[in-house]
């Protein structure tokens, strides 16, 4: 869906990422969420030295942590003017998925002990899943997202971290400590929406894999305690995708106004992008900014309308729907599918890894060749505000199944994160 889906592939096809650590010291500095002294030039040479007026809250909350920061940089399946071409560990030329996929790679590489993302859809969860990480997006809102390239009325930011505990810090208000307990699947409900699976980008996959391995895990749920109920499908979710989907006129509205607002006039930001050679244009094209800069006025009563149908799809005819239905505390469906909902309404959704496809399984790529391999995710998916819940699920599933383990990448990095460390002389005033 990251392929073909409006705002976010264009949103952060200029957008590119960064991580942060936070938990020892390391932080690995962004490009879309502002950092003092670093590019926030989400990888655009067009915007390259650019400053913002304040560093972005979430960014200094974790500069408490430490002291020390490092940059990556990617974007929509991992390539940005600036950044170039990113892979992910697990194949060669693998496919990282955008628009997080600096961040999510840096953790695969081990070049970081957590690191943050933003999504709107997708984004946040399909590079880590990729990666084989855990991923937490966030109810929009909840945490702070001033100085953050991402659209207001529903874009996140979240950690992406090998395991859920390590995503725990970040979450600062309210402290989810608590939510890591063995027996958190006991007693839930959880629901399975199949009709997901007609999400268009997810018929273009071989799913049969997936699905096998998700009706196996679906088992192992059940034997933690877990009540099942099946087909608690999304009563509108013909409406969702497609040309005629509300999306598709909110999505370049919320675009244009989010871009206006933390750069510079969208028109020249067109001009300058097909000037200069580095941007690869028109290979690397722009045509979601040129749809953006004539799209309807965000105010307007034609994208008002438009977003009160995105939070019927979302909510009622979607996940608020399918909960009340099942009487359930989250909904599951692999994570090839389930971005799409959550992203309407911009609701919470923490995916853990599925481990990976079988050996020997038809390898697709992309147009530009890379390999669009699935390790696919389990996510978890709530109400606005429920990542405790949330994160209970998810946090016993992983402890009970330790899924994700047993392949080893094939690309390492040439620093690691304990070097990188004791270069800096972090690594004994930790241990201290
Ligand atoms: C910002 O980008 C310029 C040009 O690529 C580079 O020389 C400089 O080192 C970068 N600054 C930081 C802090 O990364
Ligand atoms: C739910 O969706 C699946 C997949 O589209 C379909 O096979 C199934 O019949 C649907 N179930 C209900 C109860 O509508």
């Amino acid at each position: 869906m990251w392929d073909r889906l409006t705002i976010h592939q264009i949103f952060f096809f200029a957008f590119s990422l960064a991580a942060l650590s936070w938990l020892l010291a390391p932080k690995v500095g962004c490009d879309s969420i502002s950092a003092d002294g670093m590019n926030n030039s989400v990888g655009s040479y067009c915007l390259l030295g650019s400053r913002t007026r304040s560093e972005a809250s979430v960014i200094t909350r974790l500069r408490a942590w430490g002291n020390s920061r490092s940059s990556s940089r990617t974007v929509s399946n991992g390539w940005s003017a600036v950044g170039g071409q990113t892979y992910g560990v697990y194949y060669h030329h693998q496919d990282p998925c955008g628009s997080s996929s600096g961040s999510a790679d840096s953790m695969a590489l081990g070049l970081a002990a957590g690191t943050v993302g933003v999504e709107t859809m997708g984004s946040i969860t399909c590079p880590a899943i990729r990666s084989n990480l855990v991923s937490i997006k966030t109810t929009a809102g909840l945490v702070v997202r001033d100085n953050v390239a991402i659209t207001i009325l529903r874009g996140s930011v979240g950690p992406i971290t090998r395991i859920v505990k390590d995503a725990i810090p970040f979450q600062t208000v309210p402290d989810y400590t608590k939510s890591c307990k063995i027996d958190g699947l006991l007693n839930s409900r959880l629901g399975v929406p199949r009709n997901n699976a007609e999400n268009p980008f997810a018929t273009n996959m071989n799913l049969t894999p997936i699905m096998e391995t998700f009706d196996r895990v679906l088992d192992v749920i059940r034997g933690l305690g877990a009540t099942i109920i099946d087909n608690t499908n999304y009563t509108a979710y013909g409406e969702v995708n497609g040309n005629d989907a509300p999306q598709q006129l909110v999505g370049p509205s919320e675009y244009k106004m989010d871009l206006e607002n933390h750069f510079r006039s969208l028109v020249d930001l067109i001009a300058c992008t097909k000037s200069l050679p580095e941007e690869e244009y028109p290979s690397r094209d722009i045509a979601y900014w040129e749809l953006a800069s004539e799209a309807a006025d965000f105010q307007s009563a034609e994208i008002n309308q438009a977003v009160e149908k995105m939070k019927y799809l979302g909510g009622p005819g979607g996940i608020d729907g399918a909960l009340d239905a099942a009487g359930a505390d989250a909904l599951i469906f692999p994570s090839v599918c389930s971005s799409d909902v959550p992203g309407l309404v911009g609701y919470p959704v923490i995916c853990v890894p599925l481990g990976f496809l079988p050996e020997g399984t038809v390898e697709k790529r992309n147009p530009r060749g890379n390999l669009v391999e699935e390790a696919p995710g389990i996510p978890f998916i709530g109400r606005p505000y429920s990542e405790q819940r949330l994160i209970e699920l998810a946090y016993a599933f992983e402890q009970f199944t330790g899924i994700g383990l047993e392949r080893k990448p094939v690309l390492l990095p040439k620093s690691d994160f304990c070097s990188t460390m004791k270069r800096r002389g972090l690594l004994s005033r930790i241990l201290s």
